[in-house]
């Protein structure tokens, strides 16, 4: 199947990361079926994407018809037989096997033999994902970075078994997204979190070694590395929790010690300090 076969796409999982997704997939024009289970979390994942394209508006990036039209192709259910519509699913849940597992099991169980389930995981392996499934072929990993609707970059992750139309549909369908999808196998990071994921744990653990502030680390990375936002600011953003799974992920992999979640990080995590998401992280959020 080409990018030209997909018409109507699925996003399971409406998070920061399967609202943006979900954005992205109703401003290139497709229909699109966002599935949470928690009514209110969809309608939450509703609000969100809506003041998101207001804000579009507002700067003149997005004519007021054009995101109306957008919004009008978001549909949400809690019902995952209604994706039997979509020629691709990706999945954007929590990132725990089991749950990804149980997941793929019922999508195929609803979905056309051609249908394309693609995984957003960070850090498990698209490979034992599909596992589980009639069809492994089917499957590929979609790993977009967040903010989804912002950031350029989409990894196409090959697993074992996927077939290479499907990673090509796959490839065609970042690009219809306006994403730049790079090719990967799946290894444990794939790309860019392999190298990320250890270099922000190095950022937290110089926090304490060298007994700084977020403050100036952050104003170090930026001014002095170039980064686009400091590491703290980042964490608080990718939220804590999330960080910290994967790199617990990554760690259980690989076993370098660099990838495994520094003792502040875990606190926090403990602690509830999970970024912009729970109000407070490195920095307090209103
Ligand atoms: N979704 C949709 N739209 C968003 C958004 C979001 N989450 N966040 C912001 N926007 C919109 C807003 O409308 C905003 O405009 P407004 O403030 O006027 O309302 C608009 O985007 C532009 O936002 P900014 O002015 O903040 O944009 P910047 O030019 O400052 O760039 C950035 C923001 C692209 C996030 C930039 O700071 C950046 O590149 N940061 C690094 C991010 C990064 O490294 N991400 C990767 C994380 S790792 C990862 O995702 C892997 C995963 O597996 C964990």
């Amino acid at each position: 199947m080409t990018e030209g076969g997909i018409r109507t796409v699925g996003v399971v999982g409406l998070g920061a990361m399967g609202a943006g997704i979900a954005q992205l997939a109703i401003e290139a024009g497709f229909a699109t079926i966002g599935h949470e289970l928690d009514a209110d979390a969809g309608e939450a994942a509703r609000v969100r994407i809506t003041h998101f394209l207001a804000r579009k508006v507002d700067k003149g990036q997005l004519a007021a018809e054009a995101r109306d039209a957008a919004l009008d192709r978001l549909r949400l259910s809690s019902d995952l037989s209604e994706l039997a519509a979509c020629e691709v699913v990706i999945e954007a849940a929590f990132e725990d096997l089991a749950v990804k597992h149980e997941l793929f099991r019922a999508l195929e169980a609803v979905v056309p033999d051609e249908t394309i389930l693609a995984t957003n995981t960070s850090a498990l392996s698209v490979t034992e994902i599909a596992s589980v499934l009639e069809l492994p072929e089917r499957a590929v990993g979609m790993h977009f970075f967040n903010p989804a609707p912002l950031m350029p970059l989409v990894e196409i992750v090959r697993a074992e078994r996927t077939a290479a139309p499907v990673a090509a549909a796959a490839r065609a369908f970042g690009i219809a997204l306006g994403k730049t999808p790079i090719d990967c196998s799946d290894t444990p990071g794939f790309v860019v979190n392999r190298v990320l994921i250890p270099l922000l744990n190095d950022c937290v653990r110089v926090l304490d070694e060298a007994g700084i502030t977020p403050e100036d680390l952050d104003a170090g990375m930026k001014l002095g590395a170039g980064w686009p936002m400091g590491p703290c600011t980042l964490l608080d953003l990718v939220g804590v929790d999330v960080h910290v799974h994967a790199s617990d992920a990554l760690y259980d992999k690989l076993r370098e010690p660099r990838m495994a979640p520094p003792a502040r990080l875990v606190r926090m995590f403990k602690a509830g300090k999970l970024g912009r998401k729970s109000g407070e992280g490195f920095y307090r959020y209103d």
